[in-house]
């Protein structure tokens, strides 16, 4: 069971840095991702970065390495987010250099699919994972996040969810990669939590907005923690 938190471009001072990483339940399963000038304050937790360059280094301005986000500790990156490949228009085999870079980094690369129409019946996750999978032959942490879920309060439903987490496996079982875990991100809070990792069967959550409340992203810890011993 993982339960990440993506604090995306958020908080704007170190001081709520400090306070957030302060009050969160550090635990071996928990993994937080915050921006990049705060990751030195939560040595304490098990860290991530929210993205990586898709080169090792160079004359790059304002990108970040891999290899970089390894020497100062952290064990897993995002990539592929869905803001990432919308408004900075990172394309399939962009995220797919980023994940390799990843692993050559000796980092768990989180690799984001997500289907931005709701009408959409799978086919965009199974293009963007198979493409973002070629070459790896480690295992991930795969994040089924689907654009109409993200930041809107509106979670995607049990049942499409569950469909979407079989299909994931099923590629990752065809790739070798089946101890790969699953998790499931989008408007989620303490409530709905365990219907992810319960009833549909996630491996865990991917957490924006909730998690940068320390009292409801603890409650969501804890309860993605008791569905797994349940
Ligand atoms: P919300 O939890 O705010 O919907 O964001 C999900 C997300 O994008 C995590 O990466």
């Amino acid at each position: 069971m993982l339960v990440v938190a993506n604090w995306k471009m958020n908080p704007l001072s170190v001081e709520e840095a400090k306070q957030l990483f302060s009050t969160i339940s550090q635990k071996e399963e928990v993994v937080i991702c915050p921006p990049c000038p705060f990751l030195y304050l939560g040595k304490n937790f098990v860290l991530g970065g929210q993205n990586c360059s898709n080169k090792k280094e160079g004359s790059l301005t304002g990108e970040v390495s891999a290899f970089m986000l390894n020497s100062i500790g952290c064990k897993y990156v995002i990539v592929g987010h869905s803001e990432r490949r919308v408004i900075m228009k990172e394309t399939d085999d962009i995220i797919n250099i980023k994940a390799l870079m990843a692993i050559d980094a000796k980092l768990t690369p989180i690799i984001c699919v997500g289907e931005i129409n709701k009408s959409n019946k799978g086919e965009e996750i199974e293009r963007q994972l198979k493409i973002a999978l070629n070459g790896i032959n480690k295992d991930v942490v795969v994040a089924y996040e689907p654009i109409f879920a993200i930041g809107t309060g509106n979670p995607c439903s049990i049942d499409v969810a569950n469909e979407r987490r079989e299909l994931i496996k099923n590629i990752l079982k065809e790739k070798g990669l089946e101890k790969s875990l699953v998790l499931y991100g989008g408007s989620v809070n303490s409530e709905n939590v365990s219907f992810y990792t319960k009833q549909a069967g996630f491996d865990g959550v991917l957490v924006g907005k909730a998690s940068l409340d320390a009292n409801e992203f603890n409650k969501i810890i804890e309860n993605a923690l008791c569905s797994r011993k349940s």
